[in-house]
């Protein structure tokens, strides 16, 4: 499977630069209308661009805090200095786990070091984070791809439907719910994305965006058709990715996608969740009681974003001014509604037996 491309060139969400005083990212805020490359060379930006999400998506938040964390030990690394780091990066968003995950390698790898090495082993592990990642999602996409061959064939183009992005924008490259429909596209099969908006901030844009680059054919449906189409058997498969998922097979992901799992089950159809393991939080037994669900602000409900006749990018009020607004960021799935989980090691049956049978080696970590 190739890597993803942004007008033909291979490029990464997350780098570090050369000399090691920065790393740039692509600000997702702008994107789909503009593609612009944001520079972060200290600890607050690094916060910022994750609480603003600049950058988002559970796998690119958690690799983001590693590099943040190295740029912290660049400018102090002293015990007290590296504790700070990893809380002010814990405190940006609440859900995804892989924040957690990450900030704890990070600092159980640090913390009986030498201060004086930490700063250069902190850019080496924040690496080697990333291409485990990297590598995590090209075999997501291996193992979906021999889904979806078994899914195609019953009519002439293959349909799945996918919900916020889970692509390579939300990890280091390839992504997880999209690596299989990538993995399938580069093998020749004919596969069609149906796209849901996912408001409040439409992250499908930023799936559609993405797919455009590859050459994906998809299309944007507003976030209500998608019972109407999977009632009317226009979707072979549903396809989304996880913020975290409990060791139970519950699944935590992005507001909308237990509706999406409620229409499916309804009528027959498969309903996968794709993830790296970093995004199991073994210690979570029941995903809905156990589970943090981010509240973000009201105004990602009252205001949307988009492009102007003039090419300007504006934000404007779609809400009376006196009515307020509510903006929980995730909802759980409850695993019997979960067909697989696609992991990095092979489909797994969303249970506690399942996870534990697929990773012996995690379980209870
Ligand atoms: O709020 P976001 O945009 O960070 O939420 C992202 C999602 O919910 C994705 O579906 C999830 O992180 C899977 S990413 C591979």
């Amino acid at each position: 499977m190739a890597a993803m491309r942004v007008d033909g060139t291979p490029t990464r969400t997350i780098w570090p630069l050369a000399n090691a005083d920065a790393v740039e990212i692509i600000d997702q805020t702008a994107l789909p209308h503009a593609y612009r490359v944001l520079r972060l060379a200290r600890l607050e930006e690094v916060a910022h661009a994750i609480c603003s999400m600049q950058v988002r998506g559970a796998p690119l938040i958690g690799v983001t805090a590693t590099y943040g964390l190295a740029l912290a030990m660049v400018r102090g690394d002293d015990d007290a200095a590296l504790l700070a780091a990893v809380d002010t990066l814990a405190a940006t968003r609440p859900t995804a786990v892989n924040l957690r995950w990450a900030l704890a390698r990070m600092q159980r790898c640090l913390l009986p070091l030498a201060p004086s090495v930490r700063a250069e082993v902190a850019w080496q592990e924040a690496a080697r984070i990333a291409d485990e990642d990297v590598e995590q999602c090209r075999q997501i996409g291996r193992h979906g791809l021999q889904l979806l061959r078994s899914a195609s064939g019953a009519r002439d183009r293959l349909q799945i439907m996918t919900h916020c992005n889970a692509g390579w924008l939300a990890t280091v490259d390839y992504g997880t719910a999209l690596a299989p429909v990538y993995a399938a596209f580069d093998a020749g099969i004919d596969v069609h994305v149906w796209v849901s908006e996912t408001r409040p901030r439409n992250q499908g844009l930023l799936t559609a965006w993405e797919l455009a680059q590859h050459g994906v054919p998809h299309t944007v449906i507003a976030d209500n058709a998608a019972g109407l189409l999977l009632a009317r058997g226009d979707i072979d498969a549903v396809i989304v990715g996880a913020d975290r998922i409990a060791a139970n097979g519950d699944v935590a992901n992005k507001i909308g996608t237990y509706l999406k799992a409620l229409a499916a089950r309804a009528n027959g159809l498969p309903f996968y969740v794709a993830l790296p393991s970093p995004t199991i939080d073994w210690r979570v037994q029941d995903g809905l009681r156990e589970i943090p669900i981010e509240e973000r602000g009201a105004e990602e409900v009252t205001h949307v974003q988009g492009r102007d006749p003039e090419g300007r990018v504006v934000q404007v009020r779609i809400t009376p001014d006196a009515t307020g607004a509510r903006n929980p960021a995730f909802d759980v799935t409850p695993a019997d509604l979960v067909t697989g989980l696609i992991t990095e090691r092979g489909i797994a049956p969303a249970s506690a037996a399942g996870l534990a049978a697929m990773f012996p080696d995690r379980v209870g970590g």
